[in-house]
């Protein structure tokens, strides 16, 4: 897959979680643009298949806080689907999404990452799942009612959602963030404004000789709503700001606590 840098350098500093959405259907020159670079992830990453399913969301969505975190309005989503026995079948999602959700925004469409609050059996009837595969998430996609509403409001002040844990108490072996080239620092920046489930912000970051490793907080992998798949999104954002800042590099999946390094060429 192809990173439009700049492109989504800019989509990431943009984005932020929709929930109320107007109907408005989506025009197709832009679902031919989200479908043609689907296509390219799919083929791109064995076992993993982003799908857009153009139908409202009504009967999708679960309220997070009653009524106020019901996601609503909006005439399409996305679903991210991976065979779940493939390796790091969740760091490909978050990473292979995250790429979909980022051009989505750079159209100036809304959305939001999705693991807990939606009725599976509700996508799975829209879906051809193959016994092997299985749904990690969903997104809504559409036109978000443009300012945030007053419950998306609320929504975002219990989640704390805007905030994000100071940078320098991520990074686990290095403190004066400054000190760094200029590739590392955007490339940092730009990991921490990544989305996380109940922005929980699980990443953590060794920085090395002309490298960066992405690893978790804690040993717990929390098999449920997994933070590896957070990760796989943060491996996206920080190679976004790695290329925005001129340097490209490549992936190394690793073990246990630590997720993934990026090395640069
Ligand atoms: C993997 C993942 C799962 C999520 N699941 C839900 C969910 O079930 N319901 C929901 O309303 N928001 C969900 N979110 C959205 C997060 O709450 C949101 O990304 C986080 O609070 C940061 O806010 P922001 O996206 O506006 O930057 C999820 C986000 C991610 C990355």
């Amino acid at each position: 897959m192809k990173i439009p840098a700049a492109r989504w350098y800019q989509a990431l500093k943009e984005r932020s979680s929709r929930r109320q959405f107007y109907s408005k259907i989506i025009e197709k020159p832009k679902i031919k643009q989200l479908n043609d670079l689907i296509e390219k992830i799919n083929n791109d990453f064995d076992d993993l298949r982003i799908i857009l399913v153009q139908k409202n969301v009504e009967e999708i969505f679960t309220g997070v806080l009653g009524s106020y975190g019901k996601i609503s309005g909006a005439p399409a989503y996305l679903a991210f689907v991976g065979r779940e026995d493939t390796p790091y079948m969740e760091e490909k999602i978050g990473y292979g999404g995250e790429a979909v959700i980022l051009e989505a925004t750079a159209l100036e469409l809304g959305t939001c990452w999705v693991s807990g609050t939606f009725k599976a059996e509700a996508v799975l009837a829209d879906l051809d799942l193959k016994e092997t595969e299985k749904l990690y998430a969903i997104s809504p996609l559409g036109y978000p009612e443009e300012n945030p509403t007053i419950s998306e409001r609320i929504l975002k002040t219990v989640i704390s959602s805007k905030k994000r844990m100071d940078l320098d108490k991520l990074i686990i072996n290095k403190k004066d963030l400054e000190e760094e080239p200029e590739w590392v620092k955007t490339a940092l920046k730009t990991a921490h404004l990544a989305p996380s489930a109940v922005n929980r912000q699980p990443w953590r970051f060794k920085l090395g000789e002309n490298s960066i490793t992405i690893q978790l907080d804690t040993e717990e992998k929390n098999e449920e709503r997994s933070k590896n798949l957070d990760c796989g999104i943060a491996m996206l954002h920080l190679e976004v700001g790695s290329l925005k800042a001129g340097v490209s590099g490549s992936w190394k999946y690793l073990e246990g606590k630590e997720v993934a390094r990026f090395a640069v060429e």
